[in-house]
């Protein structure tokens, strides 16, 4: 079965203290995971550390970096690159998230070097994608999202690109409280596994996990998990409440 992943997006949230009682309530719900199942606490830089030592005796929890620069290394103050996340053996990346595409301008060709050096340091990215209101008004999201993919990740091959994880967050529901129906969710999601499809074949596109974000909740992540497309959620606001993601990581398939 093709993994399915709860995965929380921390943003730029919590005290390090509040993040380690976080994780211990989490955590300490000792909720087990199968083999096809995954967990990933993606936290601000400054905790990672902490984080993967929390996560390190625990089967399937995991940590993920927010970003990473889309340069190998060099005269970038104050930015964190795939390299550095590797020596920390930090072993995921959220790339393209669409508050760093909005507020620091992070277009499709730089993230396609981002994707890139995620890979040649052992990382795996979690690539997110996703359309502003506008052009779900207009109702061209699927050309927009495929653009977005193409731009940034059909120039890898078949054994990298199969072992990415995309997540498709429709800007209009992120942190608005506005979620996609599960038939927008699954057909979109159908979508773009079609789109990975007609580039690498359907073996591929049925190995990568599309996860779900955009105010993912507890009272609503079993019914968006349960579409055969969808593989678990990138959550923001509810990955910041203990109870609230503890029901969300049971809700995975
Ligand atoms: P919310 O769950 O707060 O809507 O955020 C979604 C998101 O951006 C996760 O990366």
């Amino acid at each position: 079965m093709r993994k399915q992943i709860a995965a929380a997006n921390w943003k730029m949230n919590c005290t390090f203290q509040q993040g380690e009682k976080l994780l211990d309530e989490i955590l300490g719900a000792e909720i087990p995971l199968a083999d096809h199942q995954l967990t990933i606490f993606a936290v601000p830089f400054p905790y990672l550390l902490m984080t993967r030592s929390e996560v390190e005796e625990e089967w399937n929890y995991n940590v993920a970096a927010q970003n990473c620069h889309h340069k190998k290394s060099g005269a970038y103050t104050g930015e964190v690159s795939a390299e550095m996340l590797h020596s920390m053996n930090i072993r995921y990346c959220v790339v393209g998230h669409s508050e760093r595409r909005e507020y620091n301008q992070e277009t499709n060709a730089m993230l396609a070097d981002k994707v890139n050096l995620c890979f040649e340091n052992f990382i795996t990215p979690i690539f997110c994608c996703g359309e502003p209101l506008n052009i779900r008004e207009a109702g061209t999201q699927n050309d927009f999202v495929s653009a977005q993919l193409k731009e940034s990740l059909f120039h890898l091959g078949a054994d990298k690109i199969k072992t990415i994880i995309i997540a498709y967050e429709p800007i209009w529901a992120i942190g608005t409280g506005k979620t996609a129906t599960t038939e927008q969710a699954q057909e979109i999601h159908q979508y773009l596994r079609s789109v990975l499809a007609a580039q690498y074949g359907d073996v591929v596109a049925n190995e990568i996990p599309i996860l779900y974000g955009g105010s993912v909740k507890a009272n609503n992540a079993k019914e968006l998990f349960s579409c055969p497309d969808v593989d678990g959620g990138l959550v923001g606001g509810a990955s910041l409440v203990a109870a609230e993601f503890i029901e969300i990581i049971k809700a995975l398939k």
